[in-house]
């Protein structure tokens, strides 16, 4: 039996107006998919598990994410096709910055929250190029290894900024890299959704 929206509604508490929400966001995807190659053609049978629930369980490494006042802003770097940080917009986790260089891309992200009035911002460019003032949660997903990603994500860290990291199998090695360069505060957790991922929350980033 596929995995579908009911059964992600089984394993994170959402109402049914976000899960109607998501349910756009994902008729959009599939729609733009063929022309944009958004998502691996393997992952949508399996896409609300594979994208969506995976996306979506960055928040349960954010305490209080759902009362925070002001709510949190959340910078996603190298968010294709918003994933994971449309979802956490979506999800109504606070106010999301995107990063994306592709234009297309980002074409895409901006119908999808113009259409589902997510809480979210594009910002069409490479990270290199962004200047935000300090961000409360850094997330993503399958852009670079860990001591780049830090390298990228170092200039939005504030004292109090948490990252919540979607990595794989050689999340040790990374580590073990990142380590040379860097001093911080790092948990480990599995993910929910793959047997082999894992996710990262890093606190107190500085140069080593
Ligand atoms: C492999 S895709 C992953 C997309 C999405 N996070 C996901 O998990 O499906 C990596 C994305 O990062 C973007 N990207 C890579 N380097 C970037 C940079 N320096 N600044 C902004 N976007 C970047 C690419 O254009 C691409 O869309």
């Amino acid at each position: 039996m596929t995995f579908g929206p009911e059964d992600f509604r089984q394993k994170i508490d959402v109402s049914r107006e976000t899960l109607d929400r998501l349910r756009h966001y994902v008729r959009l995807l599939l729609d733009w998919n063929d022309r944009l190659n958004l998502i691996g053609a393997s992952t949508i049978p399996d896409l609300w598990r594979r994208h969506i629930w995976d996306s979506a369980q960055v928040l349960d490494l954010v305490p209080g994410w759902r009362n925070a006042s002001p709510p949190l802003r959340w910078l996603d770097i190298g968010s294709g096709a918003g994933l994971p940080g449309l979802v956490v917009a979506l999800m109504g986790g606070g106010e999301v910055h995107l990063v994306e260089k592709s234009p297309k891309k980002c074409l895409f992200l901006r119908t999808v929250i113009q259409e589902t009035q997510a809480s979210a911002q594009v910002h069409e460019g490479r990270i290199e190029e962004l200047k935000l003032p300090p961000i409360d949660v850094i997330t993503s997903r399958a852009c670079a290894p860990l001591p780049k990603l830090l390298t990228l994500a170092q200039p939005f860290f504030g004292p109090n900024t948490i990252a919540a990291l979607h990595k794989g199998q050689n999340v040790e090695e990374e580590l073990t890299a990142a380590t040379k360069s860097w001093k911080m505060q790092v948990e480990i957790f599995p993910s929910a959704t793959d047997p082999r991922g894992r996710l990262l929350r890093v606190k107190g980033v500085r140069r080593a």
